[in-house]
């Protein structure tokens, strides 16, 4: 069968409605910081770690179980793209869930996992306070302009009649 497993089409659909759910609330909380919306942020932490959970599990998959192969008459150079496109995601996949706890810890805040106190994992630096702001928000856009590119990537492919989208259907 030309598809991914069905773990991992599960994750990858359920990881992008988290996805969508942590930007809206992330750019939402810090546009109204003044209101201290503070259960925003709980929530904005919680569902970040456990984001975090699951691309590790995800990697995990995909070490473990077969990737579709791509058809003979794809250009290399699209599968060459893709690939790196496919990198540079689960890169920023696991970049924003650490900075952001980072960026947590290092203001001096605990973060808490839907109530449950997680350890302390960064000392309190109000030094590298904006390095790290700025990481997790630059970050932020960067993983948006690769998502951009990805369904880019999917839907040139949909309009070409080339079926990439049944392969993680
Ligand atoms: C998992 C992926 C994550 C994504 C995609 C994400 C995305 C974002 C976005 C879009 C913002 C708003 C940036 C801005 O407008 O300046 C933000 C802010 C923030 N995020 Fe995340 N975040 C993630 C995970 C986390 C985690 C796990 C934590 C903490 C445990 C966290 C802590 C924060 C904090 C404290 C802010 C507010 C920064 C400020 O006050 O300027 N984020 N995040
Ligand atoms: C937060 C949003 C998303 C993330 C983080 C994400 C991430 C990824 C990653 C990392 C892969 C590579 C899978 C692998 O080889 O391990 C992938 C594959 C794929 N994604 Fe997404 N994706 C997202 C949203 C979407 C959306 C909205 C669509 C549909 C338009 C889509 C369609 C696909 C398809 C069809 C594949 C298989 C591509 C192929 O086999 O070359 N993804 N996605």
């Amino acid at each position: 069968m030309n598809k991914y497993c069905g773990s991992v089409r599960i994750l990858h659909w359920v990881m992008m409605v988290l996805f969508a759910m942590i930007f809206v609330i992330g750019f939402v909380m810090v546009e109204f910081k003044d209101t201290k919306p503070w259960k925003l942020f709980s929530l904005h932490k919680s569902t970040g770690v456990l984001v975090f959970i699951l691309v590790l599990l995800r990697i995990m998959l995909r070490f473990t179980t077969t990737a579709p192969l791509y058809p003979n008459h794809f250009p290399s150079i699209n599968i060459i793209l893709a690939k790196i496109v496919h990198g540079l995601l689960y890169i920023m996949m696991l970049f924003m869930p650490i900075s952001g706890y980072a960026l947590s810890n290092i203001h001096g805040f605990e973060v808490s996992f839907y109530g449950l106190t997680l350890p302390t994992l960064f000392p309190a630096n109000p030094e590298w306070e904006t390095y790290i702001d700025d990481a997790h928000s630059c970050g932020a856009w960067i993983f948006l302009a690769l998502l951009a590119i990805h369904i880019a990537g999917v839907v040139f492919h949909h309009v070409r009649e080339e079926d990439v989208l049944s392969r993680m259907t």
